[in-house]
């Protein structure tokens, strides 16, 4: 299998053909962004960490059932994907009140949603600023079908299930994250991107010190450190 010409560049990641029009090779870069695009900025190494996270985390997710595009890690900064259509569908899942919810809502910053996740659905398009769209513009606008909607619910609550109880058992609290699904070969659902501290916000359990890019977004210092220490707790045995 044959690294080939670049395919897409995104604000994080670049993906790659390879010789088998299945395969895409996903690059991990340093560049972090943030408020779509508007911030820009660079956390050395990031690219190598969440690389390893990601590729630990959809290990996790794959022996747990859920469906992924991860084949396998190539290397620091590589990991092999299978080839999605993307769906530009931005799921999220939250447990506590942070970031946009708060802003929208009036909520405090960590109430804690014990009953049951919220969902929300967002459309992946920078220039308009990811706006929170409902099930109707997505059926409307034919981003998904109905059947896919119901599986971008279904897999989005199973992967926070697993995931909560996943950084529970490293003493984090998983506050919210957004995950994006794609069809592969024109058919079934699978979750792709990256699931990382870029697109998750964790807190430390017990002082809930933040662990995320939001320290980055909000100039909180200690970013490669706070990633370091995630990494650490999810990558090292
Ligand atoms: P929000 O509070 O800004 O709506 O974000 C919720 C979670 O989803 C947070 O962990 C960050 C993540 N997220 C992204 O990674 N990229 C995005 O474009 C959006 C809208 C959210």
């Amino acid at each position: 299998m044959e690294k080939l010409e670049k395919l897409y560049e995104g604000k994080a990641k670049i993906l790659y053909k390879t010789s088998d029009p299945d395969l895409l090779i996903q690059y991990f870069k340093d560049d972090a962004s943030a408020f779509d695009g508007k911030k820009k900025g660079t956390i050395v190494d990031k690219g190598v960490m969440n690389n390893h996270m990601s590729s630990r985390i959809f290990e996790y997710l794959e022996e747990n059932g859920v469906k992924t595009h991860f084949v396998k890690n190539l290397n620091d900064r590589e990991m092999l994907v299978k080839n999605l259509d993307i769906i530009p569908v931005e799921v999220v899942l939250r447990n506590v009140a942070a970031g946009s919810l708060c802003k929208r809502l009036g909520i405090e910053e960590g109430r804690v949603f014990e009953e049951q996740p919220i969902l929300e659905f967002f459309y992946k398009s920078d220039p308009l600023g990811d706006p929170m769209i409902n099930e109707c513009h997505v059926d409307i606008f034919g981003w998904a079908t109905k059947e896919e909607v119901e599986i971008l619910k279904s897999e989005g609550l199973k992967i926070n299930k697993l995931m909560v109880e996943f950084f529970k058992e490293r003493k984090i609290r998983l506050v919210d994250f957004k995950v994006e699904f794609g069809r592969h070969k024109g058919q079934e659902v699978l979750l792709g991107d990256e699931i990382s501290p870029d697109g998750c916000r964790l807190w430390d359990w017990e002082t809930n010190e933040k662990m995320d890019k939001d320290r980055f977004r909000f100039n909180l210092g200690s970013v490669e450190e706070k990633y370091q220490e995630v990494y650490d707790l999810i990558c090292t045995p």
